[in-house]
């Protein structure tokens, strides 16, 4: 039976919490620490499926890994060219940073092997990576359509490319980079808008120098990472759920504490207080390598914005939230040059349009985006899609509901924050589970 979330309507949102480690920072420091040299000690690590499926994945290839225990990993690289061809499949269960980074990271190794996803990450779109490996001379065959498994021929012999991204993914640049540590010469990225920089941090921070002028990161192959100790910031993609709690309850007043403030991640918070939200942030200070602050949201009165597009990249994950945001607003909200929110673990734009109209909201999807028109939200069943970010997002919902909301399907909700419905409950949503 899958999970399934139940909430009764709430007012009051209050208290002090710490959301889990950064999902991007955590998926990186497995990746490098296990082809460093030496020893790298990782703590904040976030425990969610998504990235253990990137920790077991290394263990697979002969990487010994201790922990996570208490968010401490321990890693015992193996070098640039240590790793073993693994014995079965690869299974990179819902996590898309995780194939797609893996798939660059490894089609530079000696050995064939293969990446698979579950039902999700099997229906999500490979060429935009194996399009640029190619050219690089990597050999990655996909299942029609371009779609994951990705099946990956070893000892190629790679040469750096440059290569002008047709979208703004962090995920393509990374895995373009890292494939480039494999390669003969230079490679390079231009991108068309800022996405987070993690890689290009913490490969500088394990001593790989990556090279970024204006919008375009470029490093040299052949080089070597050597271990470091990683700090893993919380993840404001899940303090999004808490800021937007705070802004949209009657009564409230939260703090969120150490979250990771990279300016290429904090484009909810400027989106929120474009909205009117009463959000400030304390304590500001910098822990290995980056930013991070504690967050405190107040009760608000939010308007309705459109959404500036140059924003958009800056708060990819964190619209199924905005959404309900601008449910809760006072007229209405636009959201344009958004299209990439159709490709991620569900198409969601119209996962969360179909959820808000099921709410009683007035909302409609557009191809890039969705025009909402705030007002009351009711009651009803939503459907996450198995998408980990709708379900939060649609619990978020309860705290401006008439009545119960109940969300099916949210198992998923453990690949990204698995404390969630305890932190939830504990600054005041009502939710129950079935489990
Ligand atoms: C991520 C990049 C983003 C984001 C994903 C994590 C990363 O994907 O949506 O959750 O860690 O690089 P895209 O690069 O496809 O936008």
């Amino acid at each position: 039976m899958s999970l399934q979330f139940k909430l009764q309507p709430a007012n009051k949102i209050s208290g002090e919490i710490r959301v889990p480690g950064d999902k991007s920072v955590s998926h990186r420091s497995i990746m490098f620490g296990s082809i460093a040299e030496g020893t790298t000690h990782v703590t904040g690590f976030l425990e969610g499926e998504d990235s253990l499926n990137t920790l077991r994945a290394f263990k697979a290839m002969g990487v010994e890994i201790e922990g996570p225990v208490d968010g401490k990993v321990t890693i015992h690289g193996v070098g640039m060219h240590g790793l073993k061809k693994p014995t079965t499949t690869l299974d990179m269960g819902n996590s898309g940073t995780s194939m797609r980074l893996l798939s660059g990271l490894l089609s530079g190794q000696a050995f064939d092997l293969e990446l698979a996803g579950d039902a999700s990450l099997t229906k999500r779109p490979m060429k935009r990576v194996t399009d640029p490996l190619a050219l690089m001379g990597a050999k990655v065959d996909t299942a029609e359509g371009g779609r994951p498994p990705l099946k990956i021929h070893g000892g190629s012999k790679m040469k750096g490319i440059h290569y002008d991204m047709p979208m703004a993914s962090a995920q393509v640049k990374s895995c373009l980079l890292l494939a480039g540590m494999y390669a003969e010469g230079e490679t390079s990225v231009v991108e068309p808008a800022p996405t987070r920089d993690h890689t290009e941090r913490m490969l500088t921070a394990f001593g790989y120098p990556v090279k970024t002028v204006n919008n375009k990161m470029s490093l040299q192959g052949g080089g070597k990472l050597i271990a470091c100790d990683i700090d893993v910031p919380t993840d404001i993609s899940s303090a999004a759920f808490f800021m937007v709690m705070g802004a949209i309850a009657k009564d409230s007043d939260i703090l969120i504490k150490h979250v990771g403030i990279n300016p290429t991640r904090t484009g909810v918070i400027d989106i929120l207080k474009l909205m009117g939200a009463n959000l400030t942030l304390e304590n500001e200070q910098e822990v290995g390598g980056e930013p991070v602050a504690d967050i405190r949201v107040k009760s608000s009165h939010l308007k309705g914005i459109h959404v500036p597009e140059e924003l958009v990249p800056l708060a990819i994950d964190e619209f199924p939230v905005l959404f309900v945001a601008a449910a809760c607003a006072e007229g209405q909200t636009i959201v344009t040059g958004a299209e990439e929110l159709r490709v991620k673990e569900s198409d969601r734009i119209q996962v969360m349009a179909d959820g808000l109209v099921a709410l009683g909201v007035d909302a409609t999807a557009t191809d890039d985006g969705m025009v909402i028109n705030g007002g009351t939200i009711k009651s009803g069943t939503v459907n996450s899609h198995d998408d980990h970010r709708i379900a939060m997002a649609f619990s978020v919902a309860s705290l401006g509901a008439e009545g119960e909301i109940v969300i099916d399907d949210c198992d998923n909700v453990n690949t990204s924050f698995p404390t969630f419905v305890e932190l939830a409950n504990l600054v005041g949503l009502n939710l129950t589970t079935n489990s």
